[in-house]
């Protein structure tokens, strides 16, 4: 197996000094026992064996093992077994689990090992979509294991843990167990020469504690000096652990001026646009729809957010530009229309996506034919789910379709289209989306539906002038924060300038930290 099968990538050694001290100096009573669930070549154990106590290290590889068992001593019990297996069957219990479990995709996971999950995850009433790594096991599996009254976990998890949509429910389960979390991030990366942002959590029950999550931020493994450390008492449970890293009152204000606004729902429909299975085989270039016969069924489509310029108002020119340029901008819409009435050209296109296996893809494989997409009509307004350093929404003036990669708004009538794409851009609003978000590796934000849906817009009709400038400010590149000061100015006027820096100040941070840089 590779490293990437076993998930083996070994913690820097300054890292585990860091975090056994750290373990030792949190604990309330001494340390009995302690476990590593997944040692690998033992980096862990060389540090904790200085400690008086008794330490039991899984490893599922034999090989790691045996390398091992020279540096056995009396107090050490090595343990061959998949650590999943060891918590659901073992009585003992440990106050201290350290360690940095595997990172496993569950694709990449046997049948059986995912049956092993599901059933510890299961067991604890947790809903099965949760489990979409290992990780995610080996949490729950310590939890099993771990001393009720003085025990801790403390593992290095991917960050993604503090913010996916799928591990919401794991970490509201932990904050229903456990009254003291604590949560390390780090400036710098911690693992050279893979792309794998990594976090630090500590849990535990304190005694006479007031159940709180603590976020810290040092710079480095080499300094771990603090950067910046907050504590969220009030503002639980936390959607996002990742939010712990601002301010309480910080969260507060957020919080509080969202609950005067309208949130998106309100304003009308929102559905994902168009889902076809194949983008590469149904979204076609000029020269590409021109080869299928020239009166070959499509409607215009947007593909990519990078199709089309920076603005606010799609208009007509602006789908003009797009057919004229060769980006894909032909989606075919063959639906309703005989296969016998198929220009031989288009016939000829169908067998050789056949050839390519497109036929076979979930979501083309579900349909009566396979090449028949199911058309969502579009939006008034448009907003592309994925983004850089500025969510962009774009009021779709042309009629255009678009791909899943947007939401589409159908507005209420009562609603102006012009009017709710201006007032999105302001401080408030932008701020939420960080909140809301998450972001990947590269620092892409997205907004999953129910989260986007929940944005609250500070809605009021704006004058055409007003509207025509932001157009023009979005298209020319002017800084975004002139364009947000541009808009607060009008939709949050009444906003205590104290608060709109406040705002300022949170979405700062957010992209500090999504696209690692000082803006
Ligand atoms: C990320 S490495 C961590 C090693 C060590 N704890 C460290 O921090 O340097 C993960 C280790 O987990 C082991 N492993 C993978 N799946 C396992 C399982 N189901 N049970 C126990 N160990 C497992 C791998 O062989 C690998 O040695």
């Amino acid at each position: 197996m590779n490293d990437k099968q076993t998930g083996s990538f070994y913690t820097p050694r300054l890292l585990v000094n860091y975090m056994v001290d750290y373990a030792l100096n949190k604990a309330e009573s001494p340390i009995k026992t302690v476990l590593e669930p997944s040692v690998g070549d033992g980096r862990f154990l060389d540090v904790l064996r200085k400690q008086p106590c008794e330490i039991d290290a899984i490893e599922i590889d034999l090989n790691k093992i045996k390398k091992l068992q020279g540096s056995k001593n009396d107090n050490l019990e090595l343990i061959c077994s998949n650590f999943i297996d060891y918590a659901m069957n073992t009585k003992q219990k440990y106050n201290l689990i350290i360690g940095n479990p595997p990172y496993i995709s569950k694709k990449t996971l046997s049948e059986s090992e995912r049956e092993k999950s599901l059933t510890l995850i299961r067991e604890f009433k947790l809903p099965d979509p949760i489990f979409q790594n290992l990780w995610v096991a080996f949490v729950l599996g310590a939890l099993r294991v771990l001393e009720k009254e003085n025990g801790a976990i403390f593992f290095v998890l991917p960050f993604e843990f503090l913010q996916v949509h799928y591990a919401e429910r794991l970490r509201n389960f932990l904050e229903e167990r456990f009254n003291f979390i604590e949560i390390i991030t780090f400036k710098e990366s911690v693992f050279t020469g893979i792309d794998q942002d990594v976090c630090l959590v500590y849990l535990t029950n304190k005694k006479n504690n007031e159940p709180i999550v603590s976020y810290k931020t040092v710079n480095n493994i080499n300094e771990f000096r603090l950067i910046e450390q907050n504590r969220i008492e009030r503002n639980k449970p936390l959607k996002k652990w990742s939010n712990a890293m601002l301010h309480e009152n910080e969260i507060d204000l957020m919080m509080r001026l969202s609950n005067k606004y309208k949130n998106i729902n309100d304003f009308g429909k929102t559905s994902p646009g168009i889902v076809t299975g194949a983008n590469n085989f149904f979204i076609l270039n000029n020269e590409e729809k021109k080869g299928l016969a020239a009166n070959v069924n499509t409607v215009p489509i947007i593909q990519k957010g990078s199709s089309i310029p920076n603005l606010l108002l799609f208009t007509k020119e602006d789908e003009n530009n797009l057919f004229n340029s060769e980006r894909k901008s032909w989606m075919l819409n063959l639906s309703g229309i005989n296969y016998d009435d198929f220009s031989v050209e288009l016939k000829n296109y169908i067998e050789k996506g056949v050839g390519v296996g497109f036929h076979k893809r979930y979501k083309c494989s579900q349909r009566k034919r396979w090449f028949d997409v199911p058309i969502v009509s579009p939006g008034n307004v448009i907003f592309f789910k994925r983004y850089d350093r500025t969510p962009k929404l774009v009021v779709n003036k042309s009629g255009i379709y678009t791909t899943d990669i947007t939401y589409n708004i159908k507005l209420l009538e009562q609603y102006d289209g012009d009017s709710f794409a201006f007032c999105f851009y302001n401080s408030l609003t932008l701020a939420l989306c960080e909140y809301n978000g998450r972001f990947y590796g590269g620092g892409v934000g997205e907004l999953v539906p129910s989260e986007f849906k929940s944005l609250a817009i500070p809605y009021k009709r704006i004058k055409n002038s007003n509207i025509n400038k932001l157009d023009s400010m979005i298209r020319d590149n002017v800084p975004l924060q002139e364009i947000v000061n541009f808009v607060d100015s009008i939709v949050l006027a009444d906003l205590h300038k104290e608060y709109l820096v406040t705002l300022q100040n949170i979405r700062e941070k957010y992209l500090n930290r999504r696209l690692k840089t000082n803006i």
